[in-house]
């Protein structure tokens, strides 16, 4: 934790060289600094990277950079990985350092930040998820989807997960395009996984893998659903498998499609031609149940779920205002693996953070966080944890745009930056990566790839990425 203050002599030392700096040159360097290396402190680097005068640390709890990106984005989906090209530019770039295993918070206060930094930007996602409050959501094989992402795209918080799959039918709950991610996972040929950048332990628990149905619970109707039409269209075509829905739940729906908004219109149009067709005769199911509330999780002896209750809703209203009926109607599904997809959450890092902690984001305004002059916040923990990368990125611009706007206010005093947060971290024992040791990890895991035929081959654990340094 927390302890250790830089010496007395130390500061003098840095003051001094401060001075001198100030004195040689007219222009004070202004220094951000960045906490997380997902897209949203990405996108906000680059942005401020415009402005010659500024320079960035970007301090990211994990050894390796590009959060979500790495750990998030589903193994089949590479060319959204693509994105880390410019990432990397923005990385390289000489105004840039990138500086891992730094937990803010932990290893280093906001506070120390806030002391060396003219601004501080928290873009540090949502690192948790939300949980359905329901009797039996403890139960063995019951995980967030969250977990499951982060067991199959290796990240060292997940690898150690117990996921059982040996079981004939898995419930996925929620209707976003995360549950989407984990069903394809669930239903997909191993042929079209093996030369992705998924683990290899998850490869071959997949391989050994039982589960031949994955249903998709919502608790609204086909026409609030958040998946969108891309990636539910890629879940209709997986090879082996069928999507249905029950046409029943699509009452009053055809007659309204054509006047519905143009996105809208085509996913529900989709979901309605898939379920008139009621496919039959592929081996694997996907099976997208509507009006279902989650009410209660049953277990065996052992503890492991054997099936999921819902409570069968009802929607009345218009597509502009829909509202939900509760019923008494049960639905019982016999399952042995529920994945809960039902959002991310961010988290408080630091008690002085103002947050709002119903919609759990940092409370500000465009970016500027309520009350803090020189404290920003970018991404899923000033948002909310939704959007993709583009929005993240145009969230992003939005606040590099703030900072811009009172950095020449901010800026009117040299300051230390990494010079001292560095000694810190130094002092209190925390190894550091830079981008350099990610590039040499990056080749490494390339290498390793290529003999499987895989794009890389993902080092999971945090002591043999920390080998390195
Ligand atoms: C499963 C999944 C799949 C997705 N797939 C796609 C897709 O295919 N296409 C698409 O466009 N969008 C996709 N998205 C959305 C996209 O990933 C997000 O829009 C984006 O990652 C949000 O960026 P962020 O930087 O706010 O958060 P993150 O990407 O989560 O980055 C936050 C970073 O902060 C770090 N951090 C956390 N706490 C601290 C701390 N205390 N100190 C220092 N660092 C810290 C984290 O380790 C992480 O690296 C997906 C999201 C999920 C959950
Ligand atoms: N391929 C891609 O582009 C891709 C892949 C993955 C993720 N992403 C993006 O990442 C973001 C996050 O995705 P996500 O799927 O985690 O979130 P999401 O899109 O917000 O979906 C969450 C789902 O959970 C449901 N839900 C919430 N609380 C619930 C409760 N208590 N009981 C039952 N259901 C509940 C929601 O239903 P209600 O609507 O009824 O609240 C919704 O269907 C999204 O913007 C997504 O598009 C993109």
């Amino acid at each position: 934790m927390i302890s250790s203050k830089p010496t007395k002599l130390f500061m003098l030392a840095l003051q001094g060289a401060q001075s001198f700096r100030s004195y040689t040159s007219n222009a004070i360097r202004k220094k951000i600094c960045i906490v997380g290396s997902g897209p949203a402190g990405f996108y906000t680097a680059q942005y401020l990277l415009k402005n010659k005068s500024i320079e960035i640390d970007i301090f990211e709890r994990l050894p390796v950079p590009f959060g979500l990106i790495r750990y998030g984005v589903a193994p089949d989906h590479p060319e959204i990985k693509v994105v880390t090209n410019s990432f990397t530019k923005v990385a390289q770039n000489e105004r840039c350092n990138f500086y891992g295993n730094v937990t803010v918070g932990k290893d280093v206060k906001l506070s120390e930040l806030q002391d060396n930094y003219h601004a501080v930007v928290l873009a540090y996602g949502a690192s948790q998820d939300r949980t359905l409050q329901i009797p039996g959501e403890e139960s063995k094989n019951v995980l967030s989807a969250r977990s499951f992402v982060g067991w199959y795209n290796g990240h060292p918080d997940h690898v150690n997960e117990q996921i059982l799959l040996d079981t004939d039918t898995a419930v996925v709950i929620g209707h976003g395009n995360v549950a989407l991610d984990v069903a394809r996972i669930l239903l997909q040929r191993l042929d079209n996984l093996k030369t992705t950048d998924i683990t290899e332990y998850a490869y071959e628990a997949l391989k050994k893998s039982q589960v031949q149905k994955v249903v998709l619970i919502g608790r609204r109707g086909p026409l609030q659903v958040s998946f969108t039409i891309k990636e539910l269209r890629e879940l209709i075509k997986l090879s082996g498998c069928v999507t249905k829905m029950n046409v029943t739940d699509f009452k009053g729906i055809p007659e309204i499609i054509s006047s519905l908004p143009r996105p809208k219109k085509r996913i529900t149009q989709l979901m309605y031609d898939t379920a008139s067709k009621n496919e039959t005769g592929s081996s694997k199911t996907c099976e997208i149940k509507f009006l279902r509330r989650p009410n209660c999780i049953l277990s065996d002896d052992q503890g492991r779920v054997t099936s999921l209750i819902c409570k069968i809703n009802k929607m009345e209203g218009t597509f502009e205002n829909p509202q939900i009926l509760q019923t008494e109607e049960e639905d019982v599904i016999k399952c042995g693996l529920v994945l809960r997809s039902v959002g991310y959450k961010s988290v408080l890092i630091e008690p002085d953070i103002p947050f709002d902690k119903t919609k759990h984001i940092i409370l500000n305004d465009g970016g500027r966080v309520e009350g803090k002059e020189n404290l920003f916040c970018s991404g899923w923990v000033k948002t909310g944890p939704t959007g993709v990368i583009v929005s993240t990125m145009s969230g992003s611009y939005e606040t590099a745009e703030k900072i811009l706007a009172d950095i020449d206010k901010l800026a009117s005093k040299p300051l230390a930056g990494n010079e001292i947060i560095l000694e810190l971290l130094k002092q209190r024992g925390v190894k550091v990566t830079t981008f350099n040791h990610w590039m040499e990890m990056d080749k490494l895991e390339q290498e390793r790839g290529k003999a499987l035929g895989k794009p890389r081959v993902k080092i999971c654990d945090i002591d043999e990425m920390l080998e390195i340094v």
